[in-house]
């Protein structure tokens, strides 16, 4: 949980600008109240061009680097932890700054009280109930599934030279999903979210049935920057990160949409962007729903789904999430998708999307190809090898199946 006093340290004016970007930011990188540091945004660029090493390389950093002068410790030993994926640190300035744009109707009309921390603990989840969803099944929604059209999002979206959010281009692939999720869903339940930087997040809804006062909302994620981290205008397709997961909530929106199904609660697809920046774009969504007392039932985050090398398709669990949606989601699995092999693994501190609403008191997960720490982790991302033919659309399938499923038995 985000310490109030840490938020108040953030809200003078001069940062309340488009231009934080190349000014100072506020980082966390681990959850002790001390674990936070204000540092030039030049610096966080330095940090992120060492943060991974592959193949159990470590990073290397010069640490007599200017950029690096008075660097808070624990910063660096974050960062040169390489068992951690993704940034490793949340940026926090992003949520503090005022709304750009307030006429985000998608959400603000649905109202609740107040949520509490503890629910992401106590919230309880149904158990998995096949004969309920004829729907979840080879003559259902399943028969749709396309590993075709996956790789047809993928082959779109990794053409960009790169989705980095800061690049000149960033809002290109953003208004591209927004069109995807438009000609499925309809203008009228896409909405973009503004970030102090060129690249929106992309959301789109399918509302609740008619006669329903539910006012939960079931959330399933993916990002939709990339990054090269040697070079932030390099080459970087990012095919695996992670259009890959982008390519599963397109498919997944589409294919309930074409059905026409409507649950008991509203069902979202975001597109977050920034994520490589420290989570930058799922910090701000998750902080003005929080503020608007939104009541978010589960966040299900999809990063990194089609590196499959494996003979059958893997599925892995992040550990240190919801342990009421890891049961859940573990249950789907065996119910409707036994041909995958499951597996689990842990995230480590701030390694993707569900974290930003993890951290302000939502149940959310991280259902991926592999986790961190896995001898399965594909080798490429974050460089300019992260392209399509190294990935397998048929066994990346099981993660529609999972979507599927999810957003039906918790819509309902
Ligand atoms: C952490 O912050 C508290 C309160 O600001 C301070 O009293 C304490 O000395 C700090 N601890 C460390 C290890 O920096
Ligand atoms: C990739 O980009 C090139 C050049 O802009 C374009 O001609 C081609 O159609 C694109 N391919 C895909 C799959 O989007
Ligand atoms: C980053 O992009 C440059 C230029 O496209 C490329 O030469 C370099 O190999 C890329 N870096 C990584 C880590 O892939």
């Amino acid at each position: 949980m985000l310490l109030p006093t840490f938020l108040l340290a953030v809200s003078s004016p001069a940062l309340a600008t488009r231009f934080m970007a190349s000014d100072r930011r506020l980082v966390r990188f681990g959850p002790g109240p001390n674990e936070t540091a204000l540092v030039p945004a030049l610096t966080l660029d330095l940090l992120h061009s060492v943060r991974h090493g592959h193949d159990g390389e470590a990073a290397t950093l010069d640490l007599e680097h200017p950029l690096l002068a008075g660097l808070h410790p624990g910063l660096l030993a974050a960062v040169t932890d390489t068992t951690r994926r993704g940034p490793g640190w949340i940026d926090m300035t992003e949520p503090t700054l005022p709304a750009i744009n307030e006429a985000s109707p998608l959400q603000l009309a649905v109202q609740s009280e107040e949520l509490e921390v503890e629910r992401r603990q106590t919230a309880t989840f149904p158990t998995p109930n096949a004969a309920k969803y004829p729907q979840l099944s080879n003559d259902g929604f399943f028969k749709s599934v396309s590993a075709t059209k996956l790789s047809s999002t993928v082959a779109t979206l990794s053409n960009y030279t790169t989705r980095y959010y800061r690049n000149t281009n960033a809002r290109v692939p953003a208004t591209w999903i927004q069109s995807q999720f438009t000609a499925a869903a309809g203008s009228g339940n896409v909405v973009l979210v503004e970030n102090s930087f060129d690249q929106p997040n992309v959301i789109a809804q399918i509302p609740r049935k008619a006669g329903s006062t539910n006012d939960e909302i079931v959330v399933i994620g993916a990002h939709l920057d990339s990054i090269n981290q040697s070079s932030s205008g390099g080459r970087a397709p990012g095919a695996d990160d992670d259009a890959s997961g982008i390519a599963v909530l397109l498919q997944t929106l589409q294919i309930l949409t074409e059905n026409g199904w409507a649950g008991s609660r509203q069902i979202e697809f975001h597109a977050y962007a920034g994520e490589e920046g420290g989570l930058l774009g799922s910090s701000r969504v998750a902080s003005q729903y929080k503020s608007a007392g939104i009541n978010v039932r589960g966040m299900l985050q999809f990063d990194m789904i089609a590196y499959q090398i494996n003979t059958k398709p893997v599925i892995t669990i992040l550990t240190d999430t919801s342990s009421g949606l890891q049961t859940f989601s573990n249950g789907l699995i065996t119910t409707y998708i036994p041909e995958a092999t499951l597996y689990t693994n842990r995230c480590g501190y701030a390694c993707s999307d569900h974290f930003s609403w993890d951290s302000r008191g939502y149940a959310s997960i991280s259902i991926d190809e592999s986790g961190p720490s896995d001898r399965y982790l594909n080798p490429y991302y974050h460089t300019s090898g992260d392209t399509i033919d190294r990935l397998d659309f048929t066994k990346a399938s099981v993660f529609v199946k999972l979507a599927l499923a999810w957003a039906l038995e918790l819509s309902e």
